[in-house]
This record gives C-alpha cells, sequence and structure tokens, in this order.
C-alpha cells in the first residue's frame, strides 16, 4: 500500500519530521519508506493520493477507564476520594448488568475511533463478564489496546468489592481466555491483557501479591495509580507503615515490572520514589486534565523528560472530559507552563514535544508504535483541514489542528495498515 499526501510526525520530540507531498510505503502493517518519488516497481494506480491532507501518526492514550466514559465531565468540584466515591463507584458498579456493560463499551469505543486514538490502555471494572465484552468490543473495532479488569477487594463500598480469592482468579481466568483466543490468530494479537490493581488502597497485600505473581507467570504489563492526590498519599502511609512510599508498595508487593508497567499521575512522587520509576523503567501516564479537574496538582513533566523518564498522556476519562487527545496535548502543554511560572528552570514543553508524547512516547509501550520511521507499525490519520490559508507551514497546520480543529477533519484511520 501506497499513501500520498503531507506527511508529518516526530522521531524526536525536539522538532516535527516533515515530508511534503511524498509518498509513505506501507508492508505487512509496516512503513517501509518514505520518498518523493512513487517507489521503485510501483505505478501511480498503486498510490491512495490524498491530496493536500495531513498524514500523521494516531494518537496513543496510555491511561483511560472505559467505563466511566459515562460520568465523565461530572463531578468535578471534588476531590479525587470523593469523586470516587460518589460518581465513580455507583457508575461503575452498574456494570456487572452485561446489557449496559454493551452499551456503554460500544460508546466508548466509537468515541475513541471518531477522535483518532488507534491505541490505549484500559481500566474496565471489577465484573470479569463485562471485561469481556469490552476485549471482544476492541477486536471488533480494529484498535489495539492492553486491557484489564480492575482489582478490588478492600476499602470499597459493599456494591462494589471482591474477595480476594475470586479476583484472583477472575483475573486468570481472563487471562487464559485471552491467551487462548490470541494464540489461535497467526498474527501479533492488537488486544491484549494487562494486569489492573485499581490503587493501593483498595488492594488488599495478599491481592497485590497475587497479581504480582500472575504478571510474572503470564508475563504480562501492570497499570495502577500513583501519587495523585494528598489525601490519597497520607492513606496510604497509614495503610502501609512497613514501607517507605507509595511507589515501594507496589515494589514490595511485585508490581513494578521492568519496562512493562505504567503508573498513572505521579504528581507527588518523592526523591526515592522517581529513583524506582527509572530503576523499573516505569512508564508515567501525565493525566494533566484529569489533574486539573480533581485539583490533584500539576505534574513536574519536564523534570521527568530531564531524568529521562519515559512518558505518555493519559485522557483518564472520566476525570479527564474528553477522549480526544488533541485535547490532552494541549492540557500537557499548559500544566508545563502553569508550572514554569513558579519553577522558571523547568521550561514549558514546546508542540512537537507533547505531540511525540501522544503519538511515539506512549506508543513505546506497544513496541514500534507512534512514529512513521521504517518498521513502525502503521497507525496512521488522514486530516483534511481544508478552509487552511496556504501561507500556513505544516508545522503550523498540525498544530492548528490540535489547538482548533475538529475531530470531523479526520477522513481516514489505519490501525497496522488496516483502515477502520
Ligand atoms: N485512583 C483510583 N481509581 C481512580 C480512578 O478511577 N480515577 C482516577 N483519576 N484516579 C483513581
Ligand atoms: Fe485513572
Amino acid at each position: 500500500m501506497i499513501l500520498k499526501g503531507n506527511i508529518i510526525f516526530t522521531s524526536t520530540p525536539e522538532k516535527f519530521d516533515t515530508y511534503p507531498n511524498s509518498y509513505i510505503l506501507v508492508i505487512d502493517g509496516k512503513v517501509k519508506s518514505i520518498t518523493k518519488e512513487i517507489p521503485k516497481g510501483y505505478t501511480e494506480e498503486d498510490v491512495k493520493d490524498f491530496g493536500d491532507a495531513l498524514i500523521i501518526p494516531g494518537f496513543v492514550d496510555v491511561h483511560v477507564h472505559g467505563p466511566q466514559f459515562y460520568n465523565s465531565g461530572i463531578g468535578y468540584s471534588k476531590e479525587l476520594i470523593p469523586w470516587l466515591n460518589e460518581y465513580t463507584f455507583p457508575l461503575e458498579s452498574k456494570f456487572k448488568d452485561i446489557d449496559f456493560a454493551k452499551k456503554a463499551y460500544e460508546e466508548f469505543i466509537n468515541e475513541l475511533c471518531k477522535v483518532g486514538t488507534t491505541r490505549a490502555c484500559v481500566m474496565a471494572t471489577i465484573h470479569k463478564d463485562a471485561t469481556n465484552i469490552l476485549i471482544d468490543l476492541f477486536e471488533k473495532s480494529g484498535l489495539g489496546a492492553y486491557i484489564g479488569k480492575v482489582n478490588m477487594d478492600r476499602n470499597s463500598p459493599d456494591y462494589l468489592i471482591e474477595n480476594t480469592k475470586d479476583s484472583i482468579k477472575d483475573t486468570e481466568d481472563l487471562i487464559l481466555e485471552l491467551e487462548a483466543k490470541n494464540n489461535k490468530e497467526q498474527l501479533k494479537p492488537l488486544v491484549n491483557y494487562i494486569v489492573s490493581p485499581r490503587f493501593v488502597p483498595s488492594t488488599t497485600a495478599e491481592l497485590m501479591k497475587n497479581l504480582g505473581n500472575l504478571s510474572e507467570k503470564y508475563n504480562l504489563p501492570i497499570q495502577s495509580h500513583l501519587d495523585e492526590n494528598r489525601d490519597e498519599i497520607a492513606w496510604v502511609e497509614s495503610l502501609h507503615p512497613e514501607v517507605n512510599s507509595f511507589c515501594e508498595v507496589y515494589e514490595h508487593y511485585g508490581l513494578l515490572r521492568n519496562n512493562q508497567t505504567i503508573m498513572a499521575h505521579c504528581i507527588y512522587n518523592k526523591p526515592e520514589e522517581i529513583e524506582l520509576l527509572k530503576k523499573y523503567n516505569i512508564m508515567v501516564a501525565h493525566c494533566a486534565q484529569s489533574n486539573f479537574n480533581l485539583s490533584s496538582g500539576i505534574m513536574p513533566l519536564r523534570y521527568y523528560l530531564n531524568e529521562n523518564i519515559s512518558v505518555g498522556i493519559g485522557s483518564d476519562v472520566g476525570a479527564g472530559h474528553t477522549l480526544d487527545m488533541r485535547k490532552h496535548i494541549i492540557s500537557t502543554i499548559t500544566a508545563s507552563k502553569m508550572y514554569w511560572v513558579d519553577n522558571p528552570k523547568y521550561l514549558p514543553l514546546s508542540i512537537s514535544e507533547a505531540y511525540y508524547l501522544a503519538t511515539k512516547g506512549g506508543g513505546s509501550f506497544f513496541g514500534k508504535v507512534g512514529s512513521f520511521e521504517t518498521d513502525y507499525e502503521f497507525d496512521a490519520l488522514i486530516v483534511k483541514d481544508e478552509s487552511t490559508p496556504e501561507m500556513f507551514s505544516l508545522e503550523e497546520r498540525l498544530e492548528r489542528f490540535i489547538y482548533r480543529g475538529d475531530s470531523k477533519w479526520i477522513k481516514h484511520r489505519y490501525v497496522r495498515g488496516n483502515e477502520y
């Protein structure tokens, strides 16, 4: 397959790579080359010509709660813990009804497609059947995802709690069912399991230990929440006097897997916790919009980048009010500017740096994803910004799409070379 258009992406954060009016050759779902002329051995008939449109990598959302799509945008005068108790837990409990779950998850995935998210790391609810529905719907959608059933066996309302043994068994059942399905297919599966303890306060030591064992046994990644809110951190410290920090609880119970762990938020990490992020090559999911909405705080993003900590961007819907990653790129930049005001050593992020985090940065959790360098999986959006005056550069057209464009401008979407 050959596509022609204005190709733009970020192989490095510092600047955009731009290829005006160029051809991108995709074989077996992977980028082979970008050229000014038709690649050798092909003719015009082999080319899909998108004219003046932009061809850009699809967005990667490294932290999103599928079931919370319905309460996204509600209850933001609360902070984290009351928001969970009053809004989120009642909604998540409804996912024991599989008809409700099916409808809600269909709407969630439709919206993900619409806004141009091509890969996502998704937390479901504690319910095994509903999580299976979510997995099936993702498989049908053509999108790439890591999906995990949430685990909660303490400090949770009666209507949304599991006993420890069931939580472990349901998790292992889901892992095995997905593995069996994936093994039947020849190709590298697009939908995979991710072990998903909600956060320390809602998981007992025994559950955490067993989830760590499962992720080891089946070589699976892990996602959870870390250092999001001051009351949450104080709560964790009171629950676990045996260790020195929130992050160390995860380490202690085997939930920090090298290169295979995402921790969302990470606003208040102490120096020793930052050392753990580095030691285990943890990916930080930066959820700036959620951090504004629940008055959680501003993550020291530039500091993390200076320390070479890997970072992706998460919508954190429902604490984020949109799935549209363009808005999360904007929140990331805005948060970095407001952080800089009081910390002038840490410069704000540029548009290319933020775009990099939302594509190749988060994409690295999925392999060679989020860029158009050779051998990267071809996840792409074709964007027609029809009303743009000709005076803008490709970089400016992309910036304008992010800040004041519309997801209706996305005319085609590809994951691994397949249009969906
Ligand atoms: N910490 C534990 N659960 C959640 C959740 O659902 N959303 C957010 N933002 N933080 C959490
Ligand atoms: Fe979250």
